[in-house]
């Protein structure tokens, strides 16, 4: 059995949406287009480049039927989608207990809904971090304003010391993204997780417990990748014009899922 056989994903597509209020009042943020095709085709074709087939979507209740009516089973695409809903949005964390039963004891990819991946090293940093099945690979990205993320602190010999959630002093630049690869540890480890002061199941506590265990490999993602989050107004935009100049310029697609599958 190959190893992309052995692990699951999960998108988490729960939550508010708060930050995009009134658009998110009725509908998910999730399903709100990045220039032409809803947000989560771009999450959705990240794990599906992995080779990952046995897909979950973690969705809000009161959209539930509509990600069901926009994304249907998978078939067409040669994967099978299925869904569960998060009752309150209690943290990214809290997506791996969700999410329990239908990982069984497999490894685990966790992709949140609003961030989206684009580049030349995208495919070969998502394949070796499948490889890895035991511990937790997640990346490291360069940004202008890291304390409204988790937080990389490196000693002087580059190595990583620790991961902070949204401090108010960031000791680097470099952020988690929402793109993380465990092994099947991190639903006992969720459980033993405390609910942090904004009363969520952090996924950087996760991470940390990972780090702590020497289990956690921290990759950088290097300048030439892009990474955006589109949870604000002005990060929607940005990513719709992202993708607008670059399908436009080169007549190709971008989060498609169903080039992804034709290409796999
Ligand atoms: C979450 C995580 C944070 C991570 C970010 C990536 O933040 O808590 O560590 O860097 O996603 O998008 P939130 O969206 O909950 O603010």
């Amino acid at each position: 059995m190959s190893s992309s056989y052995s692990r699951k994903a999960i998108i988490l597509a729960g939550g508010k949406g708060k930050r995009l209020a009134p658009i998110t009042s009725v509908i998910s943020k999730q399903l709100i287009p990045i220039y032409d095709k809803p947000m989560i085709y771009y999450p959705l074709s990240t794990v599906m480049l992995c080779g990952i087939k046995d897909i979950l979507i973690i969705v809000s209740p009161q959209n539930e039927s509509l990600f069901k009516s926009l994304l249907g089973n998978g078939e067409d695409w040669g994967v099978e989608l299925s869904y569960k809903v998060q009752e309150r949005p209690e943290g990214v964390a809290q997506s791996l207990i969700i999410a329990e039963g239908f990982i069984g004891d497999n490894s685990i990819l966790l992709a949140l809904g609003d961030n989206l991946f684009h580049g030349n090293e995208l495919i070969d940093l998502l394949l070796s971090a499948n490889e890895r099945q035991t511990g937790s690979t997640v990346f490291a990205y360069p940004v202008r304003d890291p304390e409204k993320y988790g937080v990389v602190e490196f000693d002087e010999f580059g190595t990583v010391k620790r991961i902070e959630e949204k401090p108010e002093k960031p000791m680097s630049k470099y952020v988690v993204p929402g793109l993380y690869f465990y092994d099947n540890s991190a639903i006992d480890r969720v459980k033993k997780l405390t609910f942090s002061q904004r009363g969520e199941l952090e996924i950087t506590s996760l991470n940390q417990g990972y780090l702590d265990d020497g289990m956690l490999n921290v990759e950088i993602m290097g300048r030439g990748m892009t990474w955006l989050d589109m949870g604000t107004i002005d990060s929607l935009h940005e990513a719709s014009a992202y993708i607008k100049t670059l399908e436009c310029r080169q007549g190709l697609k971008i989060g498609s899922p169903e080039e992804v599958a034709w290409r796999r």
